[in-house]
């Protein structure tokens, strides 16, 4: 679903991202943990081009995006949503309007857009709030319309960047339980970026352990505990797991 392919990202001298080469499956639920700085976040801006790469290849559901013209690429991103940690609602527009606006960015059909917002709006459990405005909404409320916004044009694939960092325990269990039915119940690919081992130990099947712009190591979440994928060393996952969070890198 997602390739990444010997990829670089360079901001001025600094080298963010060291030729990764990384293949994410349909279906999955991948999680990215790394230190603060590892370059989590430039991985995923990669994933739907908003960083474009000094070097190597990006493919999203089969199409080459490092390859696209302006326009195609606009098309392509429709099918990969993207969330953040503080889930970047626009401040002076309603819920409803919040979602309502990237159907318009992405045309939409004008007549459809009323019912499409207010599907997304229930699948989030929201379809009450829609004359609000994001300041009369908790922060896990928030996120629920930003997962709204970012379903409304049927992705295949959704970006989360630390979606759940803002959130007390709970909120960011539910918010989780929500992306958990995001991927089984509407078939969507979710990569979840976070420095929380809990919150990837929760939901992933897969990690990317990055630090400092390289992949450290990939891991496999079963049902049993975790697992290594290859023979790679275990130790640093192991610590991870016991800290429930990445403080050293
Ligand atoms: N737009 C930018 N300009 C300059 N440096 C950047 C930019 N974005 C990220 N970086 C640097 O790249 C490194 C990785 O950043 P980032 O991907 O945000 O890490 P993470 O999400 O893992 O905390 C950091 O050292 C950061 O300072
Ligand atoms: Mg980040």
């Amino acid at each position: 679903m997602i390739k990444l392919h010997q990829v670089s990202k360079n901001f001025s001298q600094f080298q963010a991202i060291k030729s990764v080469s990384l293949v994410i499956n349909k279906g999955e639920i991948h999680g990215i943990i790394g230190a603060s700085g590892a370059g989590k976040s430039t991985l995923l801006r990669l994933m739907n081009l908003l960083e474009s790469p000094d070097d190597g290849e990006v493919e999203v559901n089969d199409q080459k995006l490092t390859s696209l013209s302006s326009i195609d690429l606009r098309q392509a991103r429709k099918s990969i949503g993207m969330i953040f940690q503080h889930f970047n609602l626009v401040a002076n527009k309603t819920v409803f309007e919040n979602v309502a606006v990237s159907l318009e960015l992405a045309n939409y059909p004008k007549k459809e857009r009323r019912n499409r917002v207010m599907e997304c709006l229930q699948f989030v459990g929201l379809e009450t709030f829609m004359e609000k405005y994001p300041s009369q909404l908790s922060g896990g409320e928030k996120q629920r319309v930003a997962i709204a916004r970012a379903l409304a044009n049927n992705p295949q694939v959704l970006l989360c960047d630390e979606p759940t960092s803002s959130l007390d325990p709970n909120t960011t269990a539910e918010i989780l339980g929500v992306l958990e039915n995001v991927n089984k119940s509407l078939g969507v690919t979710i990569v979840i970026v976070s420095h929380e081992m809990e919150v990837i130990k929760s939901i992933c099947n897969r990690v990317t352990v990055m630090t400092d712009g390289e992949i450290y190591e990939e891991v496999s979440i079963e049902p049993k505990g975790i697992q290594d994928i290859d023979d790679s060393p275990k130790r640093f996952v192991e610590q991870l797991t016991k800290d429930g969070e990445m403080h050293h890198a």
